[in-house]
């Protein structure tokens, strides 16, 4: 029983291209990895934090993070599914990325929240702020998407964990962005929670420079 988090930290960072895995990179001196962990912990509604690292990054991980860290895989899906592996009796899971290191509290609650109320799976998301449209391969327009019920998905990603277990046994070679497009897979139902910018996914340099001011700001 209780709530399990698990923080896949197993990517390499190549976009950000720091020369390190993403989630050893410091945000204002702490390593996103130790701030998405302190994070979650500090939300009061989670039991036990399971960090999937890069495998020869296991011991300097363990050694910056509060989490129990256990080595990843070859992408997001099996390093997730390494880290559900190690999830004990807990029936509620959280999947939280490293990359979202500043993700504030009240999304972690919202989402635990909202599992517990009886969903399998739930997903913190925001309005698209910028117009989209759908291109072809030579960047012609081909038509313009509606942003009415257009919503940004963010973790921590929620679920039953039975729902999650079933969904990763399901994936095959599925290779879904993130957990809850996996239940979806399944025919499984997904509810939305209002999301947080402050969620948002570091990714490149100048994502580190904002994280970095927003750290200076608050
Ligand atoms: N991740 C993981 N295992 C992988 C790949 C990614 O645990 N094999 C994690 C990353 O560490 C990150 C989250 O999934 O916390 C989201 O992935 P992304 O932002 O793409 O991070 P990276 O894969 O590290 O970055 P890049 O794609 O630029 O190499
Ligand atoms: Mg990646």
């Amino acid at each position: 029983m209780g709530v399990a988090a698990v923080v896949p930290a197993a990517g390499s960072g190549l976009r950000l291209g720091a020369g390190k895995p993403k989630a050893l990179v410091e945000v204002a001196g702490v390593a996103m990895v130790a701030r998405a962990v302190d994070g979650l912990l500090a939300s009061g509604v989670v039991d036990e934090v399971i960090v999937v690292a890069p495998p020869e990054h296991v011991e300097e991980m363990a050694f910056v993070t509060a989490g129990r860290v256990v080595p990843g895989g070859h992408d997001r899906v099996a390093s997730v599914a390494l880290g559900l592996a190690e999830v004990g009796d807990a029936d509620v899971v959280l999947v939280h990325d490293a990359a979202r290191c500043l993700c504030p509290s009240s999304v972690v609650e919202a989402v635990v929240s909202a599992v517990r109320a009886g969903h399998g799976a739930v997903v913190p998301a925001i309005p698209v702020a910028d117009t989209v449209r759908r291109v072809d391969p030579d960047g012609h327009v081909v038509d313009l998407v509606d942003r009415t019920g257009l919503l940004a998905v963010q973790t921590p990603q929620g679920f039953d964990a039975d729902v999650l277990r079933r969904a990763h046994a399901a994936a095959g070679d599925l290779r879904a962005t993130d957990d809850a497009g996996l239940v979806e897979a399944i025919g499984g139902e997904v509810v939305t929670v209002p999301g947080d910018p402050r969620a948002f996914k570091i990714t490149s340099e100048l994502d580190l420079a904002m994280a970095e001011a927003l750290v200076a700001a608050l």
